[in-house]
C-alpha cells in the first residue's frame, strides 16, 4: 500500500505513540556489570583509559554491589587482579585467590539477590600476560584448558553462579563442564566468550586489568575479525560442548554476528560491549562531540535490536540511571 495511503509518520506523532509501537526494549535487567577487584589494594584506583571505571579493593566490593543491585542490574562479571603472577597462573585457581574471596564475600552478603559471574582466564595471572599456559613459544591448548577447569571449580567452591571462560582455547567449555560436574557443581552455568575476536577494542581493558601480553599478540587464539563463518563455528562448538549462554565480543562492530547467531540458534546470547567501545564514547562526550546519554542508549538499543538477550557493559550503571530518569 504505497503513499499517500501508507504514511509511516502516523505512528511517530507523540512519545506515547512511539512507546506503543516500540519494537525493542532496553532495561537495567539486560545488563551485566563488570567489576574489577585488585588484591592488596588500599583504596580505589581510577582506570585512566576508562573514565568512571575503577579497580576496587576487596573492602569496597560490597558497597559497589549494593549500588548495582539498587540500580536494578541483575548480574556482575568479576575480574580479579592478583598480586602474584607466575607461569602457571596459580593465583587464578587458589581457593584463597582474590576472585574467590570476592565471590564468597558477595554471596554471603547478598545471597541470591545478584547473579555472580566470574571471568575464567589466565592473562591477569600469568607472568606472560597470555590467556593460556606457555610451552616453548606456543600457547599449549590442552594444558591451558586443564587449568581453566581448575579455575572454574575453585570459583564454584566459592559460590559463583556462572563461570565465563574468555581464553579462546579449543575445548574449554567441555573441559570446564566436565570438571564442574565431576566436583558436584552441576548447577553452575557457563557463559563462554564463544566468538571473541582479536580486537583493538580491548586496549583500555588491558590497562584496567593489567593483562597486556608481554610478547606477541592473541592472534593464535582469538577469532580474526574478518571471519564471520568461523565465528559461527565457534558458537556451534560451544553449544555442542554444553555451554549455557554464548557470547559475541566485541559488540558494536559485530552486530551482524549477533543477529546471525540469533537467526541460527535458540540459545541465550550475550554481547560484550568492550572497553574500547566505552572509552571512545566517554572521550567523545567529554570533548563535547556527542551527547553521552543519547549515544549510550542508542548503542545499547542497537545491540538489543541485533538480537542480544543481555549485554556485558561498562555503561551498565550509567545507562541504568539514564533509563530510570527517562
Ligand atoms: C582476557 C579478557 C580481555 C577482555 C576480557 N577478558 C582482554 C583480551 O583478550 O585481551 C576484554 C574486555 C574489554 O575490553 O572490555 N581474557
Amino acid at each position: 500500500m504505497p503513499f499517500p495511503n501508507r504514511r509511516l509518520r502516523r505512528l511517530r506523532t507523540s512519545e506515547k505513540m512511539r512507546q506503543l509501537v516500540r519494537q525493542t526494549t532496553l532495561s537495567p535487567e539486560d545488563f551485566v556489570c563488570p567489576v574489577f577487584v585488585q588484591e592488596d589494594l588500599e583504596a580505589r584506583i581510577n582506570v585512566e583509559s576508562m573514565s568512571d571505571i575503577q579497580r576496587l579493593p576487596l573492602s569496597d566490593v560490597n558497597d559497589e554491589i549494593k549500588k548495582i543491585i539498587d540500580l536494578g542490574i541483575p548480574a556482575i562479571m568479576l575480574f580479579g587482579i592478583p598480586s602474584h603472577k607466575d607461569d602457571a597462573g596459580s593465583s587464578a585457581f587458589d581457593d584463597d585467590g582474590i576472585v574467590q574471596k570476592a565471590i564468597s564475600q558477595i554471596r554471603t552478603e547478598f545471597g541470591d539477590n545478584i547473579v555472580i559471574m566470574a571471568d575464567v582466564c589466565l592473562c591477569q595471572f600469568t607472568s606472560t600476560g597470555h590467556c593460556g599456559i606457555i610451552q616453548g613459544d606456543i600457547i599449549d591448548n590442552d594444558a591451558s584448558i586443564e587449568t581453566l577447569a581448575k579455575i572454574a571449580v575453585s570459583q564454584a567452591k566459592a559460590g559463583v553462579d556462572t563461570v565465563s571462560p574468555s581464553a579462546m582455547m579449543d575445548g574449554q567449555v567441555a573441559a570446564i563442564r566436565k570438571a564442574l560436574d565431576d566436583n558436584g557443581f552441576t548447577t553452575v552455568s557457563i557463559m563462554s566468550h564463544s566468538a571473541k575476536h582479536c580486537s583493538s577494542f580491548y586496549s583500555p581493558f588491558r590497562d584496567a586489568a593489567l593483562c597486556a601480553p608481554k610478547f606477541g599478540d592473541r592472534k593464535t587464539y582469538q577469532v580474526p575479525y574478518s571471519n564471520a563463518r568461523e565465528s559461527m563455528m565457534e558458537v556451534e562448538e560451544d553449544i555442542g560442548e554444553g555451554v549455557d549462554i554464548v557470547m559475541i565480543k566485541p559488540a558494536l562492530s559485530y552486530l551482524d554476528l549477533i543477529s546471525e547467531t540469533r537467526r541460527r540458534f535458540d540459545i541465550p546470547i550475550s554481547a560484550y560491549s568492550v572497553s574500547g567501545e566505552y572509552a571512545l564514547v566517554k572521550a567523545a562526550s567529554q570533548l563535547g562531540y556527542v551527547n553521552e546519554r543519547d549515544i549510550t542508549l542508542e548503542i545499547l538499543y542497537s545491540i538489543k535490536r541485533a538480537g542480544a538477550d543481555m549485554i556485558v557493559t561498562y555503561f551498565a550503571k550509567s545507562a541504568a540511571k539514564f533509563l530510570q530518569e527517562s
